[in-house]
Order: structure tokens, then C-alpha cells, then sequence
């Protein structure tokens, strides 16, 4: 690498995804990991790699926001960040940060903010093999499991897995040629899944180099926990975990299901099925949950936080406690690492539900994995007899200054 290449290296960040299948209720890269978002982590594995500019592409709309959660960590680059608002889908995010190079710019690598913890010496050896080769560069995985070739229901037979790798970022290539291939992709009105293929598809010849796990790409709640593991497990400061237990038991109101007041159980409404009387919406999961975060954090109980002392959370949502309980905790330093939860009544009907209950109370607690299982009681006791239903709730919290 001469001086001057490493003087006119960009990275351009592309964080403008919505986060769909994380489910989080906010874009992908503002989501936490610890006490740092995933943007924030990309940023500080990227600027490590010493480029001389870089770009993040934005949700659009989340300028401002992203230019807050950036602000700390690029006053220390010697170059200042560019924010740029993304497109509806990746190629178009990342021709948005190509519009943005300046005309010094020789090598640019692209870089997805999900991979946050991408280690900076891959991001660096990415930079290093464009500037000495001027191919693309991509750094890659082995696949480990067998792949099988389909065909409607029936297996075909293996596919050769030596021939294979996955894919990761950041991938790298020779500023000029990249631009080409993507005005060559927009012509032709073709969109490719990753910056290499388009690269290829204009005759650029592509090159890997050995990626490194610790790039995977957060995608699902899973991702989400095991980057949180990922990073408790190497990070430089003491990680403290702290269990805490919650439970919530409530009365079903009397009579028949009203449809003006249905049962809200686990951030859903349940139709056609009797409402939990409370002095909020009742929300037995919701409740169990954040008595569970306020005792792992040693912040107190529900009652303390949301009880009759606080009027303003008379009717509220079981939504609306976990956001709060969720920033409680957070800014007490806690990270949230798992919350197990079992709902023990004859009604309603659980498991058909499973996974959407879960994905609300995620979506509730910014991302967090929310396990939810249910059982009845052999007709024992007033969960047997439909009166009502109980709810106990376990979290994990860790403590990770990093
Ligand atoms: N990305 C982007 N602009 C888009 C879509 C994706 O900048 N319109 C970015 C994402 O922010 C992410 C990377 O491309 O850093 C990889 O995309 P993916 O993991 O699919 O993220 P999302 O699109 O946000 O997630 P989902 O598909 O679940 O909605
Ligand atoms: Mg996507």
C-alpha cells in the first residue's frame, strides 16, 4: 500500500435498512448491542482501518439522528463523517454513497453497518489487496454444511461445497470501475444482491480473501444475541451478568368477552377472549417482564415505576412499560441479554401465537430476545378453572462498559 492509496481510501457504510426481520421497531443500525448501537460499532471498526473518508448512508429521514449517535465517535477521526440519506433498497443505498465521493477517492470499499463487529484488520486487508491488485476484493467464508441442489419437494443431490463461499463485507475495488459497473447495473435496469456481482457483471475480476466470523451479519433477533455473546465474551471490560425474577398473576373480568375491551396479552389483542382486570391494560406478560428487568438491575418493582402513584400509566399499554423499563435499564448501564417467560392458564390459546407474541415483546424492548412458553395446570387451581392467568418472567442483564 503506497501512501497515497491509503490517503484516498473510502468507506462507504451502508446503515439505511429498515431492519425488518430484526424486528426491532427502529432502523437495524440505531439497535443496541451493549451501550453502543450497531452504526456506532461499524463506525469504530471502520475508522481503526484509518480511511481517508468516510460516508454512512441513512434511513432516510434519520439524518439528524444518525449525525447524534455519530457525533462522539467521529470528533475523534482526523477526517469528519458524511452522512448521505439511503434508497429504498441496498444497491440504491450504495449508489447514494457513491454520488457522495469526493473526486480524490481511489479505492472504496462498501461496507454493511450490520456486520458491526467486522474485526478492523479485515476491513484493512480488504483495502491493501484492491490497491495492490486493483481487482474487487471480497472477503469470504468457507460454507460448512453440505448443500443440496432442489427441485420442487425432491432432493436433487449435493453440490460440490469446495467450489463455495459466503460472502461478507466489506468488499473493496478501484473507485472508477465500481462506479462504471453500477451505471452499467442501472442501464440495464438490473439489481444485484451484493456490490460484487455488480462489479462482475461489467467484466471487473473479483478476488477473496479469508473473511472472519466475528463479520457475521446481524439479521435476526438470534444475530442480535449472539453479537451481544460475541461481545461480552472478548470485550476488553468486565462483564457482570444479573438475573432477575417477575411474576404477575390477574383476574379474567367477569362475564362475557366484550369486543370493546378485548384481552391484551403480550403486546397483542386477543379477540373474543375476556380482558384481565387491572389498573392498567392488565398485560400479565408485559408486567411479569418488567418486574423481572427492575429486579436484575436492582431498580425496584412496577409498583415503584408504574403503580397508582403514577396516574399517567392508568390504561397504558404493556408496550409503553417495556419502552420505559427498557430505558431504566439501559440507562443504568444494563444490556439486555435474554428474558424467559412462562404463562401458565387454560386460555388463551398460546401456542398458535408463539412467535408473534414474541416478535411484540421484542419489538417492545428495542430488539431483545423474548422467549415465550405456556402450559395449563391440569385444571388445578384458578388457572385450571380459566380465572385468571400467571405469569412468571426471567432476565438476563449484563453490564459491559465497553
Ligand atoms: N441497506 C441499506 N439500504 C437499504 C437496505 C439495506 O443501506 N435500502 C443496508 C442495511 O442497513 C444493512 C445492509 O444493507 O447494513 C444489509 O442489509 P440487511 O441486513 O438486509 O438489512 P435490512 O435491509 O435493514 O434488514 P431487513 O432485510 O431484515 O429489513
Ligand atoms: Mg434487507
Amino acid at each position: 500500500m503506497t501512501e497515497n492509496a491509503s490517503l484516498s481510501r473510502a468507506i462507504i457504510i451502508v446503515a439505511a435498512g429498515s431492519g425488518t426481520r430484526l424486528g426491532a421497531g427502529q432502523p437495524k443500525a440505531l439497535v443496541r448491542i451493549d451501550t453502543h448501537s450497531i452504526v456506532q460499532h461499524a463506525l469504530r471498526g471502520a475508522v481503526q482501518a484509518r480511511p481517508s473518508h468516510v460516508i454512512i448512508v441513512a434511513p432516510p429521514g434519520y439524518e439528524e439522528a444518525m449525525h447524534t449517535e455519530i457525533a462522539a465517535l467521529s470528533a475523534g477521526t482526523d477526517h469528519p463523517v458524511r452522512i448521505v440519506a439511503g434508497g429504498d433498497t441496498r444497491p440504491r443505498s450504495v449508489q447514494a454513497g457513491l454520488h457522495a465521493l469526493p473526486p480524490e477517492v481511489r479505492t472504496v470499499l462498501i461496507h454493511d453497518a450490520a456486520r458491526a463487529l467486522t474485526p478492523p484488520e479485515q476491513i484493512n486487508a480488504v483495502a491493501e489487496t484492491v490497491e495492490a491488485t486493483n481487482d474487487g476484493v471480497i472477503p469470504t467464508l468457507p460454507v460448512v454444511d453440505t448443500l443440496q441442489q432442489i427441485s420442487g419437494e425432491y432432493v436433487r443431490g449435493p453440490i460440490d461445497r469446495e467450489t463455495l463461499v459466503a460472502a461478507q463485507t466489506p468488499q473493496g475495488f478501484p473507485r472508477h470501475q465500481l462506479e462504471r459497473a453500477y451505471a452499467n447495473a442501472a442501464e440495464q435496469q438490473r439489481e444485484y444482491t451484493d456490490d460484487a456481482a455488480v462489479y462482475a457483471a461489467s467484466g471487473g475480476t473479483v478476488r477473496h480473501i479469508p473473511g472472519s466470523p466475528r463479520a457475521m451479519k446481524i439479521t435476526t433477533p438470534d444475530d442480535l444475541h449472539r453479537a451481544r455473546h460475541l461481545l461480552a465474551s472478548t470485550g476488553a471490560a468486565a462483564v457482570i451478568p444479573r438475573v432477575g425474577i417477575g411474576t404477575d398473576v390477574h383476574a379474567f373480568e367477569p362475564g362475557e368477552p366484550s369486543p370493546a375491551h378485548p384481552l391484551r396479552l403480550a403486546c397483542l389483542e386477543w379477540p373474543g377472549e375476556p380482558a384481565l382486570s387491572g389498573h392498567s391494560d392488565g398485560d400479565a406478560v408485559a408486567h411479569a417482564i418488567v418486574d423481572a428487568l427492575l429486579s436484575a438491575a436492582g431498580l425496584g418493582d412496577i409498583g415503584e415505576h408504574f403503580g397508582t402513584a403514577h396516574p399517567e400509566y392508568a390504561g397504558a399499554h404493556g408496550d409503553v412499560f417495556l419502552q420505559r423499563t427498557h430505558r431504566l435499564v439501559t440507562e443504568a448501564g444494563f444490556t439486555i441479554g435474554n428474558i424467559a417467560v412462562q404463562f401458565q392458564s387454560n386460555r388463551p390459546r398460546f401456542s398458535r401465537r408463539r412467535h408473534e407474541a414474541e416478535a411484540a415483546l421484542s419489538a417492545a424492548l428495542e430488539g431483545a430476545s423474548v422467549t415465550v412458553s405456556a402450559t395449563t395446570t391440569d385444571g388445578l387451581g384458578f388457572t385450571g378453572r380459566a380465572q385468571g392467568i400467571s405469569v412468571t418472567a426471567i432476565a438476563l442483564l449484563y453490564r459491559a462498559d465497553t
